[in-house]
């Protein structure tokens, strides 16, 4: 597809130094593919959203975000074709944020499903702080600046990328502009990389600690293929099994190409878990391993260089956005 220039934004928190496959198969191979389809790629790094739930024991952050590069680029952005950047390196991100917070109704912040759901695992006001509320304007503060065409994510960003597209309208509306056209959500439709399951069954998540980082070794996987969780009823070699609700079975239909025969013999009986496993493992190795190969080359000095690059790239796109909002609001330029 000839693209036609049209521009992409997504972006992770850098929660861990390790992006597990549920990022890869929600975003980051998404984010490749529409690289390679010639989309204007800007993939963030996006450190101040971290702070929500590490601004206690913020020290790695600045580490986490290097390694985190280092993935995206293993996976195959090319930073000559693609701005890779620290959210926090272009300030123009903090400022929209504080004018969409302005105009942001707290109705539709405090119905958001993941502020509910981090509300809850704090105890008491006291202790929550007041960015959590505005996470979702901050991720609007990073999607709109740059009026992209689409947003690649996994399935549960989707109620963040609602209000996005809310907010801009509400923005639209207010100051009689057009400066933010409406993106559209790019969500695998395959649901099992939308919402890619640990191997506990539940999603794969870094809270969990259920998940396949794209950068551990062949042996680290395959110790961790072993304890994933299978078919409880299946207990013999030939007790049939649910393919559905195994999670070696999913992994074997997202990176085995033989995987409908695998799921079939796995379904009547014909083969047992630790076959599963072992082709899992060797499945999921082989098609990580360009990847960990061309990770194992980056210096973190080329990558700085990398991220200083990508945010003078986002920086002169997300400025002219800030003109124009600015104009729009009847603020000084
Ligand atoms: P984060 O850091 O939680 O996750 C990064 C990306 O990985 C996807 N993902 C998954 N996809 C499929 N299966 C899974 N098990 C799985 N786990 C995670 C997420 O959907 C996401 O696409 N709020 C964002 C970061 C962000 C952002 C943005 C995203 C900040 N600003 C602007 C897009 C645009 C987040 O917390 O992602």
């Amino acid at each position: 597809m000839n693209s036609d220039n049209k521009r992409i934004l997504s972006g992770m928190r850098a929660t861990s130094p390790k992006l597990h496959l549920g990022n890869y198969e929600g975003a980051l191979r998404n984010w490749v593919d529409l690289q390679n389809k010639g989309y204007e790629m800007f993939c963030m790094v996006a450190d101040w959203h971290s702070l929500t739930t590490m601004s206690e024991n913020s020290g790695e952050i600045g580490h986490n975000s290097i390694e985190i590069t280092k993935d995206y680029i293993a996976a195959g952005l090319n930073p000559e074709k693609s701005a890779i950047f620290i959210q926090s390196h272009v300030k123009e991100h903090a400022e929209l944020h504080l004018l969409f917070s302005m105009m942001t109704p707290l109705g539709w912040l405090e119905r958001t499903p993941t502020y509910k759901e981090k509300k809850a695992e704090i105890e008491g006001a006291e202790r929550e702080p007041y960015g959590l509320l505005g996470y979702p304007v901050l991720q609007t503060s990073d999607i709109l600046l740059y009026r992209p065409y689409g947003v690649p994510v996994g399935r549960d960003q989707a109620p963040h990328l609602e209000i996005g597209n809310d907010i801009g309208q509400r923005f639209n509306r207010l100051y009689k502009t057009e400066i933010f056209p409406t993106y559209k959500y790019l969500i695998p439709e395959d649901e099992t990389r939308a919402k890619l399951p640990g191997l506990d069954m539940r999603k794969m998540s870094k809270s969990y600690d259920n998940g396949i980082n794209l950068s551990d070794t062949a042996e680290e996987t395959a110790k961790k293929i072993k304890t994933a969780y299978t078919t409880p009823t299946k207990i013999k070699m030939d007790d049939p099994g649910i393919p559905e609700g195994c999670a070696v079975c999913q992994y074997l239909k997202v990176y085995s190409p033989d995987w409908q025969t695998q799921w079939e013999e796995d379904r009547q009986g014909l083969r047992g878990c630790s076959k599963n496993k072992n082709e899992c493992i060797e499945a999921v190795n082989e098609y990580f391993r360009p990847m960990r190969e061309r990770r194992a080359q980056l210096a973190d000095g080329d990558v700085l260089e990398i991220l200083n690059k990508g945010a003078e790239r986002a920086r002169e796109v997300a400025c002219a956005t800030m003109v124009e909002v600015r104009v729009a609001m009847g603020l000084l330029a």
